[in-house]
């Protein structure tokens, strides 16, 4: 059995990839940012939904106790704007709920651990190759400041505990999943944009769409989790299929051809097979 701790976005994907592959899943969340109804087609197929929350060392002891053969830890409070107003509650998840993972990992036979990070670990202003060995920048908002500390933290238990870690640094995900959120603080700039040119309405391009982003199908991104960890310690690896400017998405929409000039490309040592242009073809 495989425990999803975070039933959104890229959960409710990855747990729907698990089940095509006849797999065991728990997915189990706070309904935060999802509604606990948005799981339903997923229940009908098998998957056991379960109410907790990560802060929480008594719902985790009872998660841990079914023990799980592999545990994604996705669970977050991941909106920037939210982070704003809610540093608070951003911090207890992001920070002591992840603490609180990784012991109950490291007290209920260490199994391994994937943990959803972000590009963003690596700073603003980002400029060449970026590749899983850079080290850590500057951060803007307690959302990503906050996956600093939960990958160091996990990679401290698991190395004392000798539990296996596959640190996956997400870049911007995009596509159709079980859960998609309506509320602008939650949906990032593809899915954001997308939306936008169906009603027809204006795409707004800060700083002329000059900021460059990683991006990855949401199904890509689930099936390299479900294969992770793929080795044994702890590993950090990039999750980002291409690298794009914001202008250049724009014009992806309107069927224009992109300009091209990212200011900064990502490694990532895994195979994709989704491509934003076959995704955004208007
Ligand atoms: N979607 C992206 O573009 C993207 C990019 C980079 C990194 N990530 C990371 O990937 C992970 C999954 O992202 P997502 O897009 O599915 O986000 P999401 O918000 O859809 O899913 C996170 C889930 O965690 C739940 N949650 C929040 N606080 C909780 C708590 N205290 N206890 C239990 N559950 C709690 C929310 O209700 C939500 O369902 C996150 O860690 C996110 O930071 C996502």
């Amino acid at each position: 059995m495989m425990l999803v701790l975070g039933a959104g976005y890229v959960g409710a994907k990855l747990a729907e990839l698990a089940l095509d592959a006849g797999e065991e899943v728990v997915l189990a969340d706070n309904w935060y940012a999802t509604r606990r109804g948005q799981l339903a087609p997923l229940e009908e197929r098998g998957a056991q939904i379960e109410t907790a929350d990560i802060r929480s060392r008594a719902d985790l002891a009872r998660l841990f106790s079914l023990r799980p053969a592999r545990v994604y830890l996705l669970a977050a409070q991941a909106s920037r704007p939210i982070a704003e107003r809610e540093p608070d509650y951003t911090e207890e998840t992001n920070v002591a709920g992840v603490r609180r993972v990784a012991e109950a990992a490291a007290e209920n036979g260490a199994p391994p651990l994937v943990f959803a990070s972000s590009l963003n670990v690596y700073g603003r202003e980002l400029a060449g190759e970026i590749t899983a060995e850079r080290p850590y920048g500057d951060q803007g908002d307690l959302a990503h400041l906050t996956k600093v500390y939960g990958e160091l933290c996990l990679g401290l238990f698991a190395r004392r505990a000798g539990f296996d870690l596959a640190v996956l640094r997400l870049g911007i995900v995009y596509g159709p999943s079980r859960v998609e959120h309506d509320t602008p603080d939650s949906q990032t700039v593809v899915d954001k944009f997308r939306r936008l040119a169906a009603r027809g309405e204006h795409l707004p391009l800060d700083d002329d769409g000059r900021a460059t982003i990683g991006v990855v199908h949401v199904e890509d991104a689930a099936r390299i989790m479900l294969s992770s960890p793929a080795s044994t310690g702890v590993t950090f690896a990039n999750v980002a299929a291409e690298t794009i400017t914001v202008a250049d998405v724009a014009a992806l929409i309107r069927g224009e051809e992109p300009a091209g000039a990212p200011a900064f490309t990502v490694a990532s040592p895994f195979t994709y097979e989704q491509t934003l242009r076959d995704y955004l073809r208007p």
